[in-house]
């Protein structure tokens, strides 16, 4: 049977196959639940320190509402608030809040921090994003592809543009071959995965039938795909010193109609884990845009608010899957998975 109760959520292929799917089908009952008004609380008295070394819209705002709505407590600790890193160590931190709370979200930059806490908490602690990995991110996406796309996940067909050397890149690639998916890589080669990190979805592909794809070339890339996604050229923390030149590689890369119509695919679906420059109403991001004369970075405006666009389907299944995420590793009274 699937049990999941004290498991730590820290990356990818930490899960097998069957636990990726069981989180993915508990998701799916609890957002049933919750919009058919019959969401059982099965977190009362626990208590899920959020600790943030950046900053984040949806994902504190996700585990915020899904313990609220569990009936657990959260303590949100934002990128200046706690001494973790500076005056005191991720081991120590971790020693300390695994006294006090019952889990432990952390975002930062080293997925090394995250394991570190998970090692000595005693506690779940689950990785809320780091330069490698971002895994409930990729909870919601598939959620998201499965409610958008009847076929099975084997049969589905997604290409990532963009840069893929980092947290969605990655994530996407070992999440689809674990998954048995079709996944695509679409980059200039500088920004595909590291060699590590291609392999180990090779593996996992080997045992789950999944086609892999590392590709320079758009049109090759994006033939046929259920799914087109990207993510912001610029991540949390990367220095200004390399932006110019990241704009100027993938700007071929940029998600606009041409790229969606290459699909062949009239009922393709734009996925962004957000957030976006598609358009000039950021400040960075229309700073950015005046200095490379263009009017949208990673995708343009008119795909983001196209009928294809479905991120903010994409951005409410953050809750309900980092719902299922608590929920499988916390509820008390059993296991909340079945096989
Ligand atoms: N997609 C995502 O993780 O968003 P936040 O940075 O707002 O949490
Ligand atoms: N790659 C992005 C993802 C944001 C959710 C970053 O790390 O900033």
């Amino acid at each position: 049977s699937l049990d999941l109760t004290g498991r730590h959520f820290l990356k990818e292929v930490d899960f097998t196959a069957e636990e990726f799917r069981g989180l993915l089908a508990l998701a799916a009952e609890l957002k049933a639940a919750k919009r058919e008004g019959r969401e059982e609380r099965r977190l009362s008295g626990k208590n899920i320190a959020l600790v943030f070394e950046k900053a984040s819209t949806r994902t504190r705002c996700a585990f915020e509402v899904a313990a609220a709505d569990q009936g657990a407590a959260t303590t949100y600790m934002d990128p200046s608030a706690s001494h973790i890193g500076q005056k005191e160590s991720a081991k120590d931190t971790a020693r300390v809040l695994g006294r006090m709370f019952d889990a432990i979200q952390y975002r930062g930059d080293a997925q090394e921090t995250a394991e570190t806490l998970a090692a000595h908490a005693g506690v779940p602690v689950y990785n809320g994003l780091t330069d490698d990995w971002h895994p409930t991110q990729m909870l919601a996406d598939v959620l998201t592809m499965t409610e958008h796309c009847a076929e099975p996940l084997e049969r589905i067909a997604f290409a990532y543009l963009g840069d893929a050397r980092f947290n969605m890149g990655n994530s996407y690639l070992v999440t689809g071959a674990l998954l048995g998916m079709d996944v695509r890589i679409v980059a200039p080669e500088a920004y595909w995965p590291a060699a590590h990190v291609v392999a180990r979805a090779r593996r996992l592909a080997e045992v789950s039938g999944a086609r892999i794809t590392l590709t320079e070339e758009v049109a090759e890339g994006v033939a046929d795909a259920d799914f087109v996604g990207t993510d912001v050229w610029l991540s949390m923390g990367e220095p200004a010193e390399v932006w110019d030149e990241r704009i100027r590689s993938l700007a071929p890369y940029a998600v606009t109609m041409d790229v969606l119509r290459a699909t062949g695919n009239p009922d393709v679906r734009f996925l962004h884990c957000l957030p976006a420059f598609h358009d000039l109403d950021t400040t960075l991001g229309r700073a950015l845009c005046e200095r490379h004369g263009l009017r949208w970075l990673e995708v343009s405006d008119e795909v983001f608010e196209s009928p294809h666009s479905i991120v903010f389907d994409e951005a409410e299944n953050r809750l309900h899957t980092i719902k299922a995420v608590l929920v499988a590793t916390l509820a008390d009274g059993g296991p909340a998975l079945t096989a």
